[in-house]
């Protein structure tokens, strides 16, 4: 297994080009189970979780032609001949329940493993069978199994009961194929389902409210294949944003959009960072200290939970003591014991972390336990005196490409070693 050792106390300067966004890859490349014929997708990011979806929607019977280096990946549904996602598969990325929607929509019955919790606790998907059941598709549990029958599907007004990511891109990749009005009622506003709502007008359905908490969908069994650019990584953006906070320094984020960026933007500026938006993208220099600034994940436009983890370690180097709440997935912490052993003061009260800053960080030994866990602990490496070895960063290569390498273009001390 790989680990990451990392020298701290570099400051960053130069240019860090952000990579399309995994969460907005991966339902895209589900989208393209509903159509026969050939979808483009570019700006594809280098990542494990991009190639587990290939490998689940290759089981369905796609052909899928990829091009790494140039972000590009062409997928072929025309002779799609499973409705089974096994649990072997899913049980590694929960994305991969999104071929639930997919199935359902392309061929009107789908048998899509349980996704199962994940290392924060349990990720139930009752909005994403409830709101599938206002739609008219029967559904059975059995053996870990979701196994759905949709041939009395019809359109529908659902509400859901939270603005759940993942339920509405399910309940989306169904509700445009039905050729029938359907409305969704407290959505997810992310920029990630907008990219899926627009992916699904150009192949054909017609989509009112883009990017409300409502949306009107009128769907057709005769979606067309299109191209589609995935949009940038909003949380690879905000993590090399908070790097700078952490190492010092200034840096470009090349290709990052701050409209979607807003929250996260307004906090670092709170905290005393210098951002200026440009034709290129974000540029973000720290010069001085950190002010403690308190934060509370919300559904988006809202602070991101993927952002928690790095945003504790940035307030850890801050000057002063600040909160931060998870209220999206209330046991997202992992990280905040390994921070602790790199000398961070951090104590939990259920979901709220108080943070006593400022912490001269050293480098120890640490474990990643998460994707965003280990971006959190590569942040406070990147500040931490001394020599950093973080393990298990298998969870890193899930979601950020070319993480060292990316890096180390910039300034900081850091290298991959096999174990
Ligand atoms: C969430 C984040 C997303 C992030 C992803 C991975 C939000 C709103 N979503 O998406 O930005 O990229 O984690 O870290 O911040 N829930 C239910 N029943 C369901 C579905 C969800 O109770 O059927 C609950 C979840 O337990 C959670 C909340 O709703 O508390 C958000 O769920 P959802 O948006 O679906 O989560 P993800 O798709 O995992």
């Amino acid at each position: 297994m790989d680990k990451l050792i990392i020298q701290g106390g570099h400051e960053l300067h130069g240019e860090v080009q952000i990579a399309g966004a995994k969460n907005a890859a991966l339902p895209l490349m589900a989208a393209s189970v509903l159509v026969h014929g050939t979808t483009e997708l570019s700006n594809i990011p280098r990542l494990v979780d991009v190639r587990t979806m290939g490998r689940v929607l290759e089981n369905l019977g796609l052909v899928i032609e990829r091009d790494e280096d140039a972000g590009r990946l062409s997928l072929n549904a025309t002779n799609l001949n499973s409705d089974t996602a096994p649990y072997e598969l899913v049980k590694t990325m929960r994305a991969s329940f999104y071929a639930l929607g997919a199935l359902i929509g392309r061929l009107g019955k789908a048998k899509v493993s349980l996704p199962g919790g994940c290392a924060w606790g349990p990720r139930p998907v009752d909005i994403h069978l409830k709101g599938l059941e206002a739609m008219g598709v029967t559904i059975d549990l059995d053996e870990g199994y979701v196994i759905a029958d949709a041939s009395r599907i019809h359109g529908a007004h659902f509400v859901l009961s939270f603005p759940s990511v993942g339920a509405t891109v399910n309940l989306l990749l169904v509700a445009a194929t039905i050729p029938e009005e359907t409305v969704l009622d407290n959505v997810a506003r992310e920029p990630e389902v907008t990219a899926l709502v627009r992916m699904l007008q150009q192949m054909g359905a017609t989509i009112e409210g883009t990017g409300s908490s409502t949306l009107r969908i009128v769907g057709t069994r005769d979606l067309k294949p299109i191209k589609q650019k995935v949009i940038a990584d909003r949380i690879e953006a905000g993590t090399y944003l908070a790097a700078v906070g952490m190492a010092g320094g200034e840096i470009t984020l090349k290709g990052a959009e701050p409209e979607h960026l807003t929250m996260v933007i307004a906090k670092a500026v709170e905290a005393g960072l210098h951002i200026t938006v440009t034709a290129e993208g974000i540029r973000v220099r720290r010069n001085g200290e950190l002010r403690p600034v308190d934060v509370e994940t919300a559904v988006y436009p809202g602070f991101a939970t993927d952002m928690q983890a790095q945003w504790i370690a940035l307030m850890s180097v801050a000057n002063g003591s600040s909160f931060v709440t998870d209220t999206i997935y209330t046991d997202r912490f992992t990280h905040v014991a390994e921070l602790i052993r790199l000398g961070a003061k951090v104590t939990m009260k259920e979901n709220v972390a108080k943070i006593q800053g400022p912490a001269t960080l050293k480098g120890a030994p640490v474990m990643s336990t998460d994707l965003r866990a280990s971006a959190c602990l590569v942040l406070a490496g990147l500040a931490a005196k001394g020599e950093t070895h973080i393990s298990r960063i298998y969870h890193l290569d899930r979601g950020y490409e070319r993480l060292e390498e990316k890096l180390r273009n910039v300034g900081a001390v850091i290298e991959r070693q096999s174990e």
